[in-house]
């Protein structure tokens, strides 16, 4: 089957329009030429597969014939995120366990408490608050608290750290000439400097977490990575991925969530009056069950703006998708942002519609994949899911917040869906 192929610079291909702006690039080309074309990036073709049953498989189907590409392990070296084959099946059988419904409901009163602590730090006395703070910090302690066991609530102090980081992995995925890792320029030097410095405070707090770890204190890294007998270096890479893997995404999800929630009151209302009832137990379920309009809110958000919003799969041997043969050497590409868009899929798609949510028969499989589906998904998803929910329950249940001014938002792709400005909010303790 010949394919549709956006015609591109001799030798570079379409790797300035990508890299300039990946979103209008892929927009652009689902208009001009359907589900399916491809592209080159330098000496690499790209099949860009947009309709959900192409999507469901690559994402589900053949995945020995595919592996994550070089760019993330180079600067994080083999962990789960970067892994693939024997190595990434020997880390997902130590790792999984943590991160399931039965496990995570045992500290779902700590990830609660956590919320709640942290949100009264960040707001309390403190009538005017940056967005992106207020996500910051809460993620921050809820991620702090949850892989690592500790209670922090003090300064973000490796957050600088954390960002430095990610813009390096993102630089070094997008440069048309990325230098070896192990060459000493400045990049290089800065993320090892920063590397060290979150291994460092890893160790710190592990003289911490280690004591205090018991049944009420589960973390991954105190009953997780320190009890599957691994060697230093394979415990420091593990914190690190995870660290960044749960950390930014989660805070976008978050952002994106309050930030739809400004601009639509009435949905914000409903939100509030749900955020006022109170669970029955301290079980996931029931915690998705009381609060469904709330957890509709942050699916939604993610489906506007999902935090990783495209995949990508380098071809190691030759594959079929639906009649389309891609060669070993080939990468392939789908895109949340792009599929979670499209009015072939969605009714209304540019419209904030929790309520499509509350039924999810009505949303076409493989049209809706924020965490990815098949072995590769987020092992993180139930925690992040729980994390926000409980944020969002607490913060409409204790506080009216509002902007006096909410501008249009726009987002910015990187690894993450960013969004490139800020919003100031005005925030009060709630009366009611
Ligand atoms: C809203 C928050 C999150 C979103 C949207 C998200 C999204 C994703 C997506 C789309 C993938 C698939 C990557 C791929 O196909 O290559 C993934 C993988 C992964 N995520 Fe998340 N994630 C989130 C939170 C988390 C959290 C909280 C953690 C852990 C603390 C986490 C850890 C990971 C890891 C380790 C992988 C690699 C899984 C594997 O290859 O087996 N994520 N995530």
């Amino acid at each position: 089957m010949t394919l549709p192929h956006v015609k591109g610079q001799m030798f570079l291909g379409s790797a300035n329009d990508v890299l300039s702006d990946p979103i209008d690039f892929l927009e652009r080309n689902v208009r001009s030429h359907g589900n399916t074309f491809t592209f080159k990036l330098g000496p690499k073709k790209v099949y860009f597969f947009n309709a959900p049953k192409d999507i469901k498989k690559v994402l589900t189907e053949n995945w020995d014939h595919y592996e994550k590409e070089k760019g993330l392990k180079l600067g994080l070296g083999e962990s789960l995120l970067t892994s693939s084959g024997p190595t990434w099946l020997r880390q997902k059988k130590y790792t999984q366990s943590f991160f399931t419904r039965a496990s995570l409901n045992k500290i779902l009163t700590d990830i609660s408490l956590t919320s709640t602590e942290s949100l009264k730090n960040t707001l309390s006395g403190k009538p005017k608050v940056s967005l992106q703070k207020l996500s910051t910090q809460v993620v921050y302690d809820l991620v702090l608290k949850v892989l690592f066991g500790v209670d922090n609530f003090k300064k973000l102090e490796i957050v600088d750290a954390i960002n430095i980081m990610t813009d390096y992995v993102l630089k070094r995925g997008s440069s048309k000439f990325p230098a070896p890792f192990w060459w000493p320029n400045k990049n290089n030097r800065t993320f090892k400097q920063q590397k060290n410095l979150f291994f460092n405070y890893i160790e710190e707090l592990t003289q911490s977490s280690t004591t205090k770890s018991n049944d009420k204190n589960l973390n991954f890294y105190s009953d997780v990575l320190l009890k599957s007998a691994l060697e230093q270096n394979e415990i420091h890479r593990q914190s690190l991925t995870f660290f960044l893997a749960g950390f930014e995404t989660t805070v976008n999800a978050l952002f994106w969530t309050i930030y739809l929630l400004l601009k639509h009151p009435e949905k914000s209302q409903l939100v509030k009056k749900e955020a006022l009832k109170s669970q029955p137990s301290e079980k996931i379920n029931d915690l998705y069950k009381t609060y469904p309009y709330i957890k509709a809110c942050i699916e939604e958000a993610m489906r506007l703006y999902p935090p990783s919003w495209f995949r990508s799969r380098v071809v190691i041997k030759d594959v079929d998708i639906n009649g389309v043969i891609l060669p070993k050497g080939s990468l392939v590409w789908v895109s949340q942002y792009i599929t979670h868009r499209d009015q072939n899929y969605w009714s209304s798609p540019e419209d904030f519609m929790p309520e499509r949510f509350l039924n999810e028969t009505k949303i076409v499989p493989f049209s809706y994949f924020p965490f990815s589906f098949g072995r590769h998904a987020c092992i993180g998803r139930e925690m992040a899911m729980t994390e926000l929910v409980c944020i969002i329950r607490d913060l409409y249940q204790n506080y009216d917040i509002s902007s006096s001014h909410i501008e249009e938002i726009k987002p910015t792709a990187s690894i993450t869906i960013r969004p490139e400005n800020d919003l100031v909010l005005n925030t009060a303790q709630n009366k009611l």
